[in-house]
């Protein structure tokens, strides 16, 4: 039997540890014998990493808040049509670190952009493609100071050095995201080892494993 492809987004602020609990997600997919893509944005074509490349580490004075939202949402573009549809086509399972709702929590919500021009931009770019379920890792405020300081010390790209209210616009944006959409988005809690998290995470996604194996 040819398994039906799958699409699953992680989400989360910065430092809620989403990118180990990514790399072990796709090991335990791979176990089931199962074609895993890994991917990233912004990134995970050459283009796309190209525009990543704009946004880490703007040129001159940055970009406004449009322009970047635009950025975010031609480099999905490229990364859907180039390499996340012709996977799923092909019965693939696609994990991405990160997708449109991290547009929607930054540029529209701590952005100010708004929800709806976010959304508008992505059936724009991408047909609205949405993810077949997204696991947003949520942390305490306490334990993502920690993590982050130890990843990055002090050496924060544009957007992840933004100021602390940002980022809890962000936290809170994310939240809400997954109250109005339950069947879509679902929180997993990020606090405890990662093995802890990771049985949590398999919970989350064994409905859809269970279709595919
Ligand atoms: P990255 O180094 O991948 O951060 P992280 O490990 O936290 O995922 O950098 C991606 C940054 O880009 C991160 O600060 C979140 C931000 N971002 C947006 O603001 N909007 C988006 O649509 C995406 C995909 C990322």
């Amino acid at each position: 039997m040819v398994s039906a492809g799958r699409f699953i987004a992680f989400e989360g602020g910065e430092g809620t540890g989403k990118s180990t609990q990514m790399r072990l997600l796709c090991d335990a997919l791979l176990a089931h014998g199962l074609e895993v893509i890994a991917t990233r944005e912004p990134g995970g074509t050459p283009g796309a990493e190209a525009i990543r490349g704009l946004l880490l580490a703007p040129p001159g004075q940055g970009w406004n808040a449009r322009a970047e939202a635009l950025l975010f949402a031609a480099a999905r573009s490229d990364h859907v049509e180039r390499l996340i549809r012709p996977a799923l086509a092909r019965g693939a399972w696609v994990v991405t670190d990160r997708f449109v709702d991290s547009s929607r929590a930054y540029q529209g919500g701590a952005g100010g952009l708004g929800d709806a021009a976010i959304v508008a931009l992505h059936e724009f770019g991408s047909q609205g493609l949405r993810p077949d379920l997204t696991l947003l890792i949520e942390v305490d405020p306490a334990s993502v100071s920690a993590r982050l300081a130890a990843r990055d010390g002090g050496n924060s790209d544009a957007i992840g050095g933004r100021d602390a209210a940002y980022h809890a616009q962000v936290a809170a944006g994310f939240h809400a995201l997954a109250a109005a959409d339950p069947a879509g988005i679902r929180p997993v809690g990020g606090n405890g080892t990662p093995d802890e998290v990771h049985q949590r995470v398999l919970a989350a996604i064994a409905p859809l494993l269970e279709q595919s194996v």
